[in-house]
């Protein structure tokens, strides 16, 4: 059996990921102890799973170093790594959007230049000036994004929305929907051809996992 190597977002990602291939007979009994480890065998599989943070999901997958990665549709469209996207997963559910305060509402519609923050530029980068046609002023931040309208640091966020909670409770309101995002599976393209037999396999067995 060929080897595979999956890469997976740590986090709660992970854990739901594991479930579904468990539930598609792609288990892990490593996983399960209580470890600061960060790669597991199957060795009845020849399996690897190894553990990573979901911006470089996408470079382990193009460079090689997994031939499988699972990781959220907002970081693939932010990283912009070469790899073939096979599965939507359909957890990890949220919505990609534009929130500020209920008065940066107005300057949206009218195409005013404003200042957005986001630790996705690349993805407020393509919906402003490319879908939107608007100029924008982009700051990225790394992480909790909505101080950015609340500081006076910008005038808007482009940000991941899930119960919406972190919004309400920093007075900050959904003002547009960029897009929906879930967690997919990505392959490597050389993997994709040179390991074809046992991939096309993996995907068979966890489509059946999620219709089941
Ligand atoms: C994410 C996201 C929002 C929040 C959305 O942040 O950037 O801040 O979760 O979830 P909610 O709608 O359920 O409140 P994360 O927890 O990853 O932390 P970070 O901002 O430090 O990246």
């Amino acid at each position: 059996m060929e080897e595979l190597t999956i890469a997976l977002t740590k986090g709660r990602l992970a854990d739901k990921t594991m479930e579904l291939f468990t539930k598609a007979g792609f288990s892990c009994e490593e996983m399960k102890e209580d470890t600061r480890r960060l790669i597991f065998h199957n060795k009845e599989q020849n399996l690897n799973f190894f553990l990573s943070k979901g911006p470089d999901v996408p470079t382990y997958v193009e460079r090689g170093a997994a031939d499988i990665g699972v990781v959220g549709s907002d970081i693939i469209l932010e990283e912009k790594r070469r790899a073939y996207e096979v599965l939507d997963l359909g957890f990890g559910r949220c919505r990609m959007c534009v929130a500020g305060p209920e008065s940066a509402r107005e300057r949206l519609q009218h195409h005013e230049m404003i200042r957005v923050a986001s630790k996705y530029p690349n993805i407020a980068r393509d919906y402003f000036y490319h879908e939107k046609h608007q100029t924008v002023d982009i700051i990225k931040l790394n992480g909790s994004v909505e101080l950015g309208p609340v500081v006076g640091l910008s005038d808007v966020i482009v940000d991941i929305v899930e119960t919406g909670s972190t919004l309400r409770a920093n007075g900050l309101d959904v003002l547009e929907t960029v897009c929906d995002i879930s967690a997919r599976m990505i392959v490597n393209q050389v993997s994709m051809q040179m390991k074809q037999e046992r991939i096309r396999e993996l995907i068979l067995a966890v489509r059946k996992a999620l219709e089941s």
